[in-house]
């Protein structure tokens, strides 16, 4: 029996989404040539979610979050995050919408800090360039909620990696943005410190109901969020959905169940492991079932290939 891949209908994700990018397309001009980092990228995330983004180098996922982040305007597509869209902001909108609508960390832990300020004032720049006065307390407690509010006064270079990176987020979160976008937050550091910096993005996620797009490498970052989506050459491949459930022993164990996006044009990319799997090439079989599409290899031969 040929096995079946079979496509359920239950993968859409709609709905009032926080995130929403449709078809994004970015191309980086380079004297004569044109590199096309992102080709047709399609996402969404909700209000208050974490996920993770994940694929190989070059797959176009720092493209991504600097078109979200407001430093980069898509080639086409749509890209709205929090009511804004970013296809058609002005100067003075981009601005506001980079102080107050997104927080960024970025791995290299020294450009999230300018070197000649303490912790505290850097914490406190981006409320003072917004305009906002009596900003010590509120730098203040952000240094408590990302637990480093004892090294208030030390400069980037007299803390850790892990330390800069706290009061990074710290940082991000100085005028409240709803969204917080993270490009390998983690990058440099090691595993144990990394755990940290995950954990204090769940707890932020869950104090102040940040909605926060994390770019990782690690496969176990990306299990400990409720969704990983994949890009693979500048599109969203598929995406896994983790939920934790509670054994019959007692013990919480994670369900994967994976998800890939269909486009306006109802095209769908299916993951390369199950193309390999089934040994799919070309033209395949599709049934229309009561609930789901079957997709099996075409068994008819050369004609289609
Ligand atoms: N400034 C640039 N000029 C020209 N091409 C660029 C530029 N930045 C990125 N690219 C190209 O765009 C594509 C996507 O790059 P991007 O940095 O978004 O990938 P990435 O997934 O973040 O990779 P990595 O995991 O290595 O950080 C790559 O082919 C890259 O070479
Ligand atoms: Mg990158």
């Amino acid at each position: 029996m040929t096995e079946a891949l079979s496509v359920g209908g239950r993968a859409r994700i709609g709905g009032a989404a926080h995130i929403e990018c449709d078809g994004l397309v970015h191309i980086y001009k380079v004297a004569d040539l044109e590199v096309v980092a992102l080709q047709g990228l399609d996402l969404l995330v909700q209000a208050h979610e974490v996920i993770a983004v994940v694929g190989a180098s070059g797959s176009g996922k720092s493209t991504l979050l600097d078109i979200l982040a407001g430093s980069k305007t898509p080639s086409a597509g749509r890209a709205v995050v929090n009511g804004n869209d970013l296809t058609r902001m002005g100067r003075r909108e981009r601005t506001r919408y980079r102080r107050r609508v997104v927080g960024f960390v970025w791995q290299q832990t020294q450009r999230n800090l300018l070197p000649y300020l303490a912790a505290i004032e850097n914490v406190e720049l981006p409320m003072v360039l917004d305009g906002r006065s009596r900003t010590r307390p509120r730098a203040m407690e952000l240094l408590h909620l990302v637990g480093i509010a004892e090294r208030a006064d030390a400069r980037p270079d007299r803390l850790s990696g892990g330390e800069q990176q706290r009061v990074a987020l710290a940082v991000a979160l100085a005028n409240s943005p709803p969204v917080i976008l993270a490009d390998e937050p983690t990058g440099e550091l090691d595993s144990r410190t990394s755990a940290e910096i995950f954990g204090l993005l769940r707890q932020v996620n869950a104090e102040l109901g940040t909605t926060i797009v994390i770019v990782t490498h690690d496969a176990l970052v990306s299990e400990e969020v409720g969704r990983t989506v994949s890009i693979r050459d500048g599109r969203t491949s598929t995406e896994t959905v983790h939920r934790r459930e509670r054994g019959t022993d007692g013990g919480y164990r994670t369900i994967s169940e994976e998800f890939a996006m269909l486009d306006r044009a109802g095209r769908l990319q299916l993951p390369r492991s199950h193309i390999e799997r089934l040994d799919l090439a070309r033209r395949v079989r599709l049934r229309l079932e009561e609930d789901h599409v079957g997709v099996w290899p075409d068994d008819a031969g050369d004609d289609g290939r």
